[in-house]
């Protein structure tokens, strides 16, 4: 079994979540963040996949290392699978989340509940130095809330309401939300390639 993988990602967020849901695996997870140089991939993909796969493989030669990357995003039913890979800078390029939530809110103004279906999806990448590719996907199905709510901002998560839960995903707390989670399921795959290398 591969001994050490690391993990293309910046965010400090994503990278408590992949460790803790990896963290039964014999396998030392480490984040690119924690070496001096790192590649900073453009995510310029036309999907989830394209930015997956390009920051797993330019991580893997860069590394020469096994490398997970991950990319999400939520698609909205309405606007026909909006914001989706543009999901991070939905309202512009520096925008924060409430940014992002204002205009998704916007967009969706005269959109009744029951209209407002969407899901996140995340598309996770397994990569080798030497071009082994593995794909991973999951998914979790909910609403567009007409408005905020939750402590635990990460996101979209204030306004992504969970019908089975009766609450958005802001209002889980981050262990419930981390074992029904898009990435959770797509992580739930990642063990079982993980496991086989
Ligand atoms: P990333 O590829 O995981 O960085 O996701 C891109 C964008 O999708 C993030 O900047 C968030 O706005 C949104 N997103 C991804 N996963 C979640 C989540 O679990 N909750 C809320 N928003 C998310």
């Amino acid at each position: 079994m591969v001994k050490k993988i690391i993990l293309a990602t910046t965010s400090k967020y994503k990278e408590e979540e992949i460790k803790s849901l990896l963290k039964d695996l014999d396998i030392e997870v480490m984040s690119m963040t924690s070496f001096d140089k790192y590649p900073k991939t453009i995510e310029d993909g036309k999907t989830l996949e394209d930015n997956a796969i390009k920051k797993a493989k330019e991580a893997a030669k860069f590394f020469n290392s096994w490398v997970i990357a991950d990319d999400s995003g939520l698609e909205v039913d309405y606007l026909n699978g909006e914001p989706g890979v543009f999901s991070a800078r939905y309202a512009g390029k520096e925008c924060s989340f409430q940014d992002n939530i204002k205009k998704l809110l916007y967009a969706l103004k005269d959109v009744p509940f029951e209209k407002r279906t969407a899901r996140f999806r995340t598309v996770i990448a397994i990569a080798s130095p030497s071009g082994q590719l593995y794909l991973s996907t999951g998914e979790i199905y909910g609403i567009i809330n007409l408005i905020g709510k939750g402590q635990y901002n990460f996101g979209y998560d204030p306004i992504f309401y969970i019908p089975e839960y009766n609450k958005t995903f802001a209002e889980l707390t981050p262990d419930i939300k981390n074992t029904i989670s898009h990435r959770a399921k797509a992580l739930q795959q990642v063990k079982v390639v993980l496991k086989q290398l």
